[in-house]
């Protein structure tokens, strides 16, 4: 009887404990469906990161002839486009703004973003990208959905253009939580589909600095399956050739 009372009492606790974490961010996040294996959308992002992001985050544990070799890139691209004049291809994606200064603006120091993927998950990072929106109370004028009171600017707003937080009427709530909407005021440079996209490159290849071996799994597993493809056809030959005789 006791064994079924203590039981009882962790599935209440688990299932009290599942429901709070559930319910402790107030957004759902967005889908960022990644795809480590398209190089095409990893070379974008790590386009995008260099231009947008480079200037206040590191990505420390980042080699840019390494990041060159993963993605595909010859030195020439590496050079043009993704680096810049300072900076040797055997360096890593350091930052040029110091501590001080980034706290004098900021109030805190940008973080590294080697693995930040690992630690807040793709979905919740594409859905950060995408959820800037002006508030006119906050010190740079935008807040974020997924990271309230935010202390980043919206560095990518020319491109997504300007949204604003909308708060929906009774009869227009329709999904679980989110009582308000963002509206895009004005587009940017960008449409939105193209934006999301861009995002989701970017996402990626924040992925994939989190964890660049996972490149090489990927390699890896199409060559032991066609060792194991080519095993089998070996061992069935080597069955018949065997058996030949006794049948
Ligand atoms: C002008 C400086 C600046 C630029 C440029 C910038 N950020 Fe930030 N970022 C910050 C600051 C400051 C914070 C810390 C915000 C806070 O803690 O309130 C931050 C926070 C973040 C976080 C959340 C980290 C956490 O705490 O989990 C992510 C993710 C991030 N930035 C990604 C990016 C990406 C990707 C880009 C490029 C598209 C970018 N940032 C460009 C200043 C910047």
């Amino acid at each position: 009887m006791r064994i079924k009372q203590y039981l009882f009492a962790a599935f209440v606790a688990l299932a009290l404990l599942g429901s709070a974490s559930a319910a402790g961010g107030n957004y759902d996040l967005m889908s960022a469906r990644s795809d480590l294996s398209n190089q095409a959308s990893l070379q974008r992002g790590a386009k995008l990161f260099v231009n947008y992001c480079l200037s206040c985050h590191s990505a420390s544990f980042m080699r840019y002839n390494r990041m060159a070799e993963d993605l595909g890139l010859t030195e020439e691209q590496l050079i043009s486009n993704l680096m810049f004049a300072s900076d040797k291809s055997g360096s890593t994606m350091t930052v040029a703004m110091n501590e001080k200064d980034a706290n004098k603006w900021f109030g805190v120091v940008p973080p590294d973003l080697s693995v930040i993927a690992r630690s807040r998950g793709p979905d919740w990072l594409y859905s950060y990208f995408m959820t800037f929106y002006r508030d006119d109370a906050r010190p740079f004028g935008v807040n974020n959905l997924v990271f309230p009171s935010v202390g980043m600017p919206h560095v990518m707003e020319r491109l997504q253009g300007v949204q604003r937080l909308r708060e929906l009427k009774e009869d227009e709530v329709r999904s679980r939580d989110p009582k308000r909407e963002l509206v895009l005021e004005s587009e940017g440079s960008r449409s939105p589909g193209k934006f999301s996209k861009d995002m989701r490159d970017l996402t990626n290849f924040l992925i994939y600095v989190g964890e660049p071996v996972k490149l090489e799994r990927y390699g890896l597993g199409i060559k032991v399956i066609l060792f194991l493809l080519v095993l089998t056809f070996l061992t069935r030959a080597l069955y018949k050739e065997y058996w030949k005789d006794v049948h």
